[in-house]
Order: structure tokens, then C-alpha cells, then sequence
């Protein structure tokens, strides 16, 4: 039998090469991180010029193809799965969760219908029914897996949007946003930029966006907040957080959210890493009141360690989440009755995106998130109070989760000097960031495999940084 014929019926021997050589790549490159500078050795530019070829005429085979991928990638690939690697606030892609996600790949199912994916919808609907058990929120909420918190915000927005308009007798998905009522829009200070990303795709446009004071920490102020309320003219949408960038700390939702109740507005809830500390019984009052909003955010491509991508909406109230997510057509199935996946995410078509976290839960059980969540919190203090105790640096936040900003005593061009020493030295890999007015060193502790080893190694090279820079 031909090659071509062969194909016909599953696997050429190309193809078949192709796969185990990018599995065997893939399980060669995650042995080897330890023994890997903790970021690309290559440029940028260096990286682009490498795949930067005319597309040529004839095609090539399948295993060459998978091994220049490898070869042009040697160098480029940042160690953002190691526990060296302290920025933004990642998870390491646990191998869990890794491995099955090649069987997404390889399965290649349109997620979008329950009807046509029936093992696909049994994971998600269960990662969906364990996401919010563990985080405490209501059972009967309306939840989708989208591609990370970005998009749970606008998508937890447009709900909001959509059942704000309808209490002042507007259907927005009828008449649209030309000539509705105000939504007044309250929003603190030291949001991420995401949610109000979030708001000007959900059409409420960046300039009627009233911000309001913060403290210290980036929570916002209550004070502050119920004036801004009393000066509404309609029941408004209010954007609180759980977890700042910065500081990882909570806005005071038990003080706030029954203002905006009583006001009949709406309260969503960015937790895109925050909001995971519900699942921890000991540190779980930090979040109060959390659990009375309207909708949240929350990622599983951070705290979970899901691989890239997966987040997380929840609306308590399901029917909004679907009025302004779901698309209906004569080809898709009739399946109004049971749960859809469409019908929570703006994507028609979608990867498969819930089945490695639903890997990674069963894999770490109730007692092993909690154990991860509560160790990085704790490994948070540690390098908080070593840091802290020495007079070259200044810990700019009270630890409320897993977040440390370190700015140095000698000011901001010292705090750059010592990150990018750190960075070059490429022992871990802490990244930048500016609060209270400083440069910052952003220390950011989410990676399952992060212990005190580790922690201790960012520590050291911090403080070795620091001599070298003060000469
Ligand atoms: C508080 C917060 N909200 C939203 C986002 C955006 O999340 P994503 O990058 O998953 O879309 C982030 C990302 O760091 C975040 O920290």
C-alpha cells in the first residue's frame, strides 16, 4: 500500500514520525529545564529572521517539518514553565494538564456542541461544576471556558450590560447601544487594564468610566466609593477586583457589594488569580463578601497551572450569560434544552480548552489545590520578610496572596539596574512593573512547582544583584 493510500486510513509513517518526535521534544524539553537559563538566550529579531522564509512551492515532510521547529526554536523559547520564572503571574503549565492537552490536539474536536462532543462536555461541564464548588460560588450560576480572563471579563460585562439595560426597559440585543439609558460605570483606581479593556468592547466606551480612590494596597476606598454610588443617576455596573497585579490584595466586597445591591446595579468580579484563594479554607475570609456579586473572572492558565489558554466566567443569573453570548443557527443542533457550550462563550467554534484543567484537578484533588494555593501564599511572606530585612530594598506591599513589589532604597534607576542584572543572569526571572510612584521588581509566585528552594534562589540572586550594582 502506497503512502497516500495509507493516509487515507489513519497515519502515514511521516506522520506518525511527526508526532512521537514533537511528543519526544516536548518530554526532552521539560527534563531539561533545570539544566536551561531561566530566558531565551536568542533576540528577538534574531528569533524572527530564523522563520522569516518565502513560503516555498513544494510542501515537506511532516517529521522534517516538526524538527525545524525544534532546531529554530532552540534558544527562543522562554523558561515560563520552570519555577525560576516569578513575572507577571503565569502558571507553569502543569505536565498533567500538558498531556492532556495533546490529546485535545490530536481528538482536534469542534468543542463548541454538546450534542456532537459528548466526552468533551462531560470534562468541562464538570471542570465548570468544580470551579464553582471550590470557589464557594452559586451552583445554579451560568458558566464558559474562554481563553482567559480577558475574556470572561467582557463576556461577564456584556451580561451585566445586557441585564442593567433590561431593568431600565432596554433590550440591547434587539435595539443595540445607540440611544440606551446610562449605565453609570464605577471602577477603582488600580483596576487591570483588562476589565477596562473589557468595558470599551462591551461598548461602554474608556471616558465614562468613573474611577475611584484606592488605599495603599489598590483597594478601593469605601468612602470614596459610596459617594461615587450616591452621585449614579441609574443602578450602575461596578468592576471590583480580587487580587491586584501588584499588590495581589482584595477590594472590601462584604462593605460594598450590598451598597450596590441596594441600589440595584450590578457587580462584577475580576479574580483573574485572586479569586482562588476561596478554595483555601484558612485564607479564604481575605475574600468576603466575594461570593455576593453578580459575576466573576478567573483564570485556570494561572493559579491552576492549566496550559495556555483557559479562563473562566460565571454569571450567578445564567440567562444573561446566554442572551448575550449564545449564536443560533438552522445547522447547529436544537438543543435549547441542555447545556451548551456556545451559548456562555462569544467563540462558535473552540478548542477543547476545559479537558487539561479538568486533568490538572483530578490529578491534585481538593488537598493538593489547597496545598498549592496556601504554600504560594506562605512562600510570598517568605521572600517578603528576607527581602524586607535588608536596607537596599523596600517591600512595597502588605502580603495578601501570592504578589511581593520590591522597589530598591536607592531609587528607580537602581531597581532597574538590579532586575536587569537578575534578568541577565537568567538564575530566575522576576519581572518589571511601577507602584506607589516606583519602578518595581514584581515578584509573582503561581507556579505549582515553586517551593522554598526556589523562592530562596530569587531571593539570593536579588541580593547579589544589589551588591553588585551599589560597586
Ligand atoms: C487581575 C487580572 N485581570 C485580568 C488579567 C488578564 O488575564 P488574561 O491575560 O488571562 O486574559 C490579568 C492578567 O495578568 C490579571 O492579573
Amino acid at each position: 500500500m502506497s503512502e497516500q493510500e495509507k493516509a487515507a486510513f489513519g497515519l502515514t509513517s511521516n506522520q506518525a514520525r511527526a508526532m512521537t518526535k514533537a511528543s519526544q521534544a516536548a518530554l526532552t524539553y521539560r527534563q531539561s529545564l533545570p539544566s536551561l537559563p531561566a530566558r531565551p538566550s536568542m533576540a528577538l529579531d534574531e528569533a524572527v529572521a530564523r522563520f522569516a522564509q518565502p513560503l516555498a512551492d513544494l510542501g515537506m515532510a511532516d517529521d522534517v517539518v516538526i524538527q525545524h521547529l525544534i532546531d529554530a526554536a532552540d534558544g527562543g523559547i522562554h523558561q515560563m514553565t520552570a519555577p525560576s520564572f516569578f513575572a507577571y503571574v503565569c502558571g507553569g503549565s502543569h505536565p498533567v494538564g500538558v498531556a492532556a492537552d495533546f490529546l485535545v490536539s490530536a481528538w482536534g474536536q469542534n468543542a463548541a456542541s454538546a450534542y456532537e462532543t459528548p466526552a468533551i462536555t462531560g470534562m468541562e461541564r464538570q471542570v465548570c461544576n468544580w470551579v464553582i464548588e471550590l470557589l464557594g460560588l452559586p451552583q445554579e450560576s451560568g458558566v464558559g471556558l474562554v481563553t482567559g480572563a480577558s475574556l470572561a471579563n467582557t463576556a461577564g460585562i456584556m451580561a451585566a450590560r445586557n441585564a442593567l439595560l433590561a431593568r431600565q426597559g432596554w433590550d440591547v440585543e434587539a435595539q443595540g447601544l445607540f440611544g440606551a439609558p446610562e449605565i453609570p460605570v464605577l471602577v477603582g483606581q488600580d483596576a487591570h487594564s483588562a476589565p477596562l479593556a473589557a468595558l470599551r468592547y462591551a461598548g461602554f466606551g474608556a471616558a465614562r468610566v468613573r474611577r475611584v480612590a484606592t488605599d495603599d494596597q489598590g483597594r478601593i476606598d469605601p468612602q470614596a466609593f459610596r459617594q461615587a454610588l450616591e452621585d449614579c443617576p441609574a443602578p450602575p455596573l461596578v468592576l471590583l477586583q480580587a487580587g491586584q497585579i501588584n499588590t495581589g490584595a482584595f477590594d472590601p466586597f462584604a462593605e460594598i457589594i450590598p451598597m450596590v445591591h441596594e441600589r440595584a446595579g450590578w457587580v462584577h468580579v475580576d479574580g483573574a488569580f485572586g479569586l482562588w484563594l476561596a478554595a483555601v479554607p484558612e485564607l479564604a475570609s481575605r475574600l468576603a463578601g466575594v461570593q455576593q456579586a453578580d459575576s466573576w473572572a478567573v483564570d485556570l492558565h494561572k493559579w491552576l497551572n492549566a496550559p495556555y489558554d483557559c479562563g473562566v466566567v460565571v454569571v450567578r443569573e445564567r440567562r444573561w450569560l446566554v442572551a448575550a453570548m449564545s449564536a443560533r443557527g438552522a445547522y447547529l443542533p436544537d438543543v435549547t434544552a441542555h447545556w451548551e457550550p456556545s451559548d456562555s462563550t462569544p467563540e462558535l467554534s473552540r478548542r477543547a480548552r476545559g479537558v487539561p484543567s479538568y486533568a490538572i484537578l483530578r490529578q491534585l484533588g481538593r488537598q493538593g489545590l489547597r496545598e498549592m494555593i496556601a504554600r504560594h501564599c506562605r512562600l510570598a511572606e517568605r521572600a517578603a520578610k528576607r527581602l524586607g530585612q535588608n536596607d537596599g530594598f523596600r517591600v512595597l506591599n502588605q502580603v495578601h496572596s501570592n504578589q511581593v513589589v520590591v522597589a530598591c532604597t536607592g531609587g528607580d534607576d537602581m531597581t532597574m539596574r538590579v532586575l536587569e542584572t537578575v534578568q541577565a543572569r537568567a538564575k530566575v526571572y522576576p519581572s518589571h512593573g511601577e507602584w506607589a510612584g516606583c519602578k518595581v521588581i514584581r515578584i509573582s509566585i503561581s507556579n505549582y512547582a515553586m517551593y522554598d528552594a526556589e523562592v530562596d534562589l530569587l531571593c539570593e540572586e536579588l541580593e547579589a544583584a544589589l551588591c553588585a550594582c551599589q560597586g
